[in-house]
Formats: C-alpha cells, structure tokens, sequence
C-alpha cells in the first residue's frame, strides 16, 4: 500500500475546480434532489471541490479509487472527522460519541466498543432480529397500502434497544422504549434540519425545537444513567447484552468506560443504528419490488438453504445471492451519499496537496456509480457481487479506514434476516400510483413518502 506523503500545503487555488454556485444554492439542490445533485457533479471529473461540512472551507470530494485509497489507509490522526462533525453533532449525541473522537482517544472507544459487534455474537442477535420482524410482518394488513420504511423502523429499533439492553429485559425495555422512541421520532421528524445546524441549537422553551429536543435527550439521558448505575450495583453476570459488554469493558490500563462514556455511546448506537439499516431495508424493497426475477431467485436459495423451516442465525452465510442483492442495493443507493474528514496538517491525496483545515471526501454514490468500475452502473443486477469481493475503494456504503461503520456486521446481518424472513412470508407490491423519490431525511437518503406497498398474499401462517 503507498504511503501516505506529507507535503508543505499549497494555495488552494491548486484545488480541483468544481461547482461555482453559491453555497447555499448547493445545500438547496442536494436536500431537494439528493442522488441527482450528486450525479450532477460528475462533469467535474474524478475531483472536484465544494464547500465544506459547516463552512466556508474547501471540501475535496474524491470518487477515484486511488484518492480513496488514499482517504482510507490514513490512520486517523491526519485525517479527522472529530473535529469537524463535532460542532454539529456534538450538542446531539454527546462529546463522548465514538462518531467526535479522532486520533489514540477514537482508537481506544473503538477497541472497547469492538467486541459486542463482531463474530459469534451476531448469532445471539438472530433469532431475535427473525422473531421481532415475523411479529411486525403478521400484523400487515392484506391489500391496503401501508409506509414500509416505517415498518422498517419499528423493527430495526426494536432489534436495537434489545441487543442493546438485553432480551429479557422486559420492566427495562418497555419504558426506555417510549422514551427513546420520543427522543428519536422528533430528532428524525420534520424539525430535524434545525436540530441539526448549529445556528438552531438555541433553547427557546419546549415549545421551540432545539428546547424539545434537549428535554427529550434528558429524560433518556437520567433512565441510561439509572440503568447504568444499576448494573454496576448489581453485576452482568452471564448478560450478553451491549450495555453490560460495555459496562465490563476495560481498556489496556484496565480502565472502564465512564458514566458519561457509556451513556453518549447509547445514544450513538441507537441513532446510527436504527434508521441507517431501516432505510437500507426500504430500498431493499424498492427494488425487489421492481425485480420479480430477483424475489423468485432469493425464494429458491432461502427455500434451499433452510429446507422450508425458519432461517437459523447459522445458515445465513451461506444465502450468496442475497448477500449479492443487499450489495447490489447499497451500491446503486447509498443511504449516505459521502464520508468527510478534515485535514489536521497538510497531506497529499490522491496527488493533490491538501492544505490544513480543508476537507475531504469520499464520494460514496459517485464511486459506486462509474461506469469503468461498475458497467451499466444503473441496473440493478446483484449477478455482478456473485462469487467476488469488491475492492473497499470502490464499494465503500460503511464507509472505510479506521472510521469504517462499527456495526456494519450488524446491519448486514440484519439486513439478511429481515429480508428472508419478509420475503418468505409475504408477496409485496408497490402502492398504485407511486412514484418513488429519493428524499433527504436527517442524514440519509431514503425513498419519499415511505414507501407505500401493499401485501398481496400471505404466503405462510407465522410458525
Ligand atoms: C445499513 C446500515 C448502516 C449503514 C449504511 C451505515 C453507514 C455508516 C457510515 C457510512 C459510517 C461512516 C464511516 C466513515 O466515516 O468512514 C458509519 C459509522 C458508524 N456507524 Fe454505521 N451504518 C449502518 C448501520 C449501523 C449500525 C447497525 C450501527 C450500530 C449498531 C452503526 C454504528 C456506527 C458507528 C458507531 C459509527 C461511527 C464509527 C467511527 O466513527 O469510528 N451503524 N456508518
């Protein structure tokens, strides 16, 4: 792997051209028509240079492998997202979060949030992630339209507040739920753009949205707290649950995480966790429900692989080709169309000499959509994931480097069985009248309206 070459910074004007209009403009266009805003500014070239995440500063966008490359190999203290998401997010999910720490403090939070993510473990969360969605799917109505994103939403949060507190943490579970649910729905709700710009993180009241919001996070904030308190009291014995992996976690000097620590990676887990795999899920479904061919041929591998009875956690490495379609779907839409990170001292990227203070970025959707890496990049076609491994500078939805997404394994895996247990259950059909568009939410990109379907036929009763 070529390292990584620091050089003296050179004027920006040696930055690659790109768009001229103002920046607001920019933020308007990419909120109102996100993907084709984005596909817009492949006349640029493989280069091009915006303004940057929360001001005025260049922002370098990368959609070559070799600049990615470059992105990715950096080990976290030249390139940082730290510092500059932290002014935004920050004040929303807690000075703690994994998502602000960059350099040896990132490097330790990772390493102690690590195990509950990965291997074996995944296998605990399945049978949890199959029995939440088959509860979720029978309660579909046959024949009217219902919003499956919303659906989706319910199941991933359901996955995510049991995997994180515990499965049979009933008396827990029931009240956090409500609490968290409040805190989430307003946060992803119609104030989220506000909530989500400095200029609006003003506390009028708890009529105004920012002052709803911080008594919201308060209120989850005291019940994380109490629960924390509460098994430090009275031990984790035997609890596989995320809080009390993390409870007992210790670093190198044998050090916990704080109160504080703990409580901020809650909220972390929580909002990254739920609404990204969510709205993965619902494009899932826009294009199943585009591509008969591809639901017959997943029936075939699921019916295969599980000899007609539920998927067991196990078997779920060997479903190849939905391993592919979930791919296939990630790569044509991208949930989060970029990944940033801020130049802490002058470095060169991808041959182009980046001063401190400005920004890069790896363009997810761009890179995902060339048409010399990936041939009619518009098809949806997951034949061409079979049998290979994308290179991770060229097929990056997690993002990548020492930053990539802490719950990828998760969310692949859930993803899996969501889709399986959906899809052998019930045939699904797009609403009449329909016409889907790709709309930006908080931070993602997900299909407008909610994506309307309707369950055609049930196709077996709940086992
Ligand atoms: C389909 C679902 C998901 C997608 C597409 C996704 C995507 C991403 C992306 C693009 C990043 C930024 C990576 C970078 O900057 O290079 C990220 C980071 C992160 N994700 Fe996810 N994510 C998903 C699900 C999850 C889940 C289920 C969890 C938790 C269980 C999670 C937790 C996180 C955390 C904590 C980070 C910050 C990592 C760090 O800064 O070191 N994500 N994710």
């Amino acid at each position: 792997m070529e390292a990584i070459a620091l050089r003296m910074p050179e004027a920006s004007s040696a930055l690659p051209p790109g768009p001229r209009t103002p920046r607001l403009w920019q933020r308007l266009s990419y909120a109102l028509r996100p993907y084709g805003t984005v596909a817009s500014s492949r006349r640029f070239g493989d280069r091009f240079t915006v303004s940057g995440l929360n001001g005025p500063q260049p922002l370098v966008v990368f959609t070559d492998p070799a600049g990615i490359r470059d992105i990715f190999t950096d080990e976290g203290d030249t390139l940082r997202f730290g510092e500059a998401a932290g002014p935004i997010l920050g004040p929303i999910l807690g000075w703690h979060s994994l998502l602000l720490l960059d350099g040896a403090r990132h490097f330790r939070e990772r390493r102690l949030m690590g195990p509950p993510f990965h291997g074996e473990r995944m296998h605990v969360y399945g049978r949890l992630m199959r029995e939440i969605t088959a509860r979720v799917v029978d309660r579909w109505p046959v024949g009217t339209p219902f919003p499956i994103h919303r659906e989706m939403q319910a199941i991933t949060m359901d996955v995510m507040l049991r995997a994180v507190f515990g499965v049979d943490q009933e008396a827990v579970f029931r009240p956090m739920r409500e609490k968290v649910e409040r805190f989430v729905a307003q946060a992803n709700g119609p104030s989220a753009p506000f909530i989500a710009m400095r200029t609006f993180q003003v506390d009028l009241g708890r009529f105004s949205p920012w002052g709803r919001f911080v008594r919201n996070r308060a209120v989850v904030r005291d019940a994380l707290l109490a629960e924390i308190r509460e098994r430090r009291a009275a031990g984790t014995a035997d609890r596989t649950d995320i809080l009390s992996l993390l409870v007992e976690a210790r670093d190198e000097h044998g050090q916990p995480m704080s109160e504080e620590e703990l409580v901020d990676e809650m909220f972390t887990l929580v909002m990254a966790g739920h609404e990204t795999t969510a709205t993965a899920l619902a494009w899932a479904f826009w294009h199943l429900t585009g591509h008969p061919e591809v639901v017959s041929r997943l029936r075939e591998e699921i019916a295969r692989v599980t000899g007609g009875r539920p998927l067991e956690p196990q078997q779920v490495t060997q479903l190849e080709y939905l391993d592919a379609t979930i791919k296939e779907t990630m790569r044509l839409t991208p949930i989060v169309t970029m990944v940033v990170r801020r130049v802490h001292a002058p470095v060169r990227i991808g041959g182009v000499d980046m001063p401190a203070g400005a920004e890069v970025g790896a363009n997810v959707y761009l890179a995902h959509h060339r048409p010399d890496v990936w041939p009619d990049p518009e098809r949806f076609d997951p034949d061409r994931f079979v049998g290979t491994r994308p290179s991770p500078y060229t097929f990056f939805p997690f993002g990548g480097g020492v930053r990539r997404c802490i719950g990828a394994a998760f969310a692949t895996y859930e993803l899996k069985i969501v889709l399986a247990e959906v899809l052998s259950r019930v045939d699904l059909r797009l609403a009449p009248g329909y016409r889907m568009r790709p709309r930006l939410r908080a931070v993602t990109i997900a299909p407008s309206r909610g994506m309307p379907v309707v369950v055609v036929e049930r196709r077996r009763q709940a086992a």
